[in-house]
């Protein structure tokens, strides 16, 4: 079976409010997504990595030029579309038909460690979906209008990570029926719970952050400068 990871890099970075979309914002000198393209193509289950952007950054990700060359298995850029969902689909609409396992990841989280990854696309290879969490060390409470709903147990509580990987046929199923129902999901995996089908969880490690506003940034570069590599 063999994978392709989506990278996903269509939105803006409204949280991280800097002036540069957030994919080409730089982490060490180097803009943000290409550590995190880098980190993709490091994994040999991985034989494509295709970017996903924003139409109006196209010619930016062009300019990149030679530091695009040295990234294997690099794939021409897919446009993406308006909600993290919507970029997916596209990617997913992409993908040539010799892949039959796909790695969904955000372009913002460049610090993903290649054997992370390696687990979890073996997960996904025997359940059909998989993806990579953390358990919470705060307690969780659910939310609505400043008063609390429920506190669900905390050992049963996980950040969800990215990548999230799947087999093609069933994340396709899945966003169409999601399309169907006007459903819209803050990740993928929602789209496969719905339908009642098993998705395995496989214990990532917290490093792994999102970078979303300005203080992930700083704390990506302080790793940086002591020392860590983006995709270890
Ligand atoms: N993403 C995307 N297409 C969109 C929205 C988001 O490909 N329409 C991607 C982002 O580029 C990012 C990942 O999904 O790599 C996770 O989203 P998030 O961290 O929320 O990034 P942004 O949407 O860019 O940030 P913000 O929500 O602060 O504007
Ligand atoms: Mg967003």
């Amino acid at each position: 079976m063999s994978v392709a990871a989506l990278v996903l890099a269509a939105g803006r970075g409204e949280r991280l409010g800097a002036d540069l979309p957030k994919a080409f914002v730089p982490l060490a000198g180097k803009p943000l997504l290409l550590h995190t393209l880098a980190a993709l193509a490091r994994v040999d289950e991985i034989s494509r990595v295709v970017p996903v952007l924003a139409a109006r950054d196209l010619e930016r990700f062009a300019a990149l030029g030679a530091a695009l060359a040295s990234i294997p298995k690099l794939a021409p850029p897919v446009v993406g579309g308006r909600e993290r969902q919507d970029s997916m689909r596209a990617g997913l609409a992409a993908l040539a038909p010799e892949f039959s396992l796909v790695a969904v990841h955000d372009a913002a989280r460049p610090f993903v460690r290649p054997d992370d990854v390696r687990r979890v696309i073996a997960a996904a290879r025997s359940v059909g979906a998989a993806l990579l969490a953390v358990p919470v060390t705060d307690t969780i409470k659910r939310v609505r209008d400043a008063r609390v709903v429920e506190t669900p147990p905390r050992d049963e509580c996980w950040a969800a990570q990215t990548p999230q990987v799947f087999r093609v046929d069933l994340l396709r199923e899945a966003l169409a029926k999601a399309t169907s129902a006007g459903v819209v999901a803050t990740d993928d995996v929602q789209l496969v719970e719905r339908l009642g089908l098993a998705v395995a969880v496989v214990e990532g490690h917290p490093g792994n952050l999102k970078i979303t506003r300005a203080q992930d940034l700083a704390l990506a570069e302080a790793r940086l400068a002591a020392g860590e590599e983006s995709g270890r």
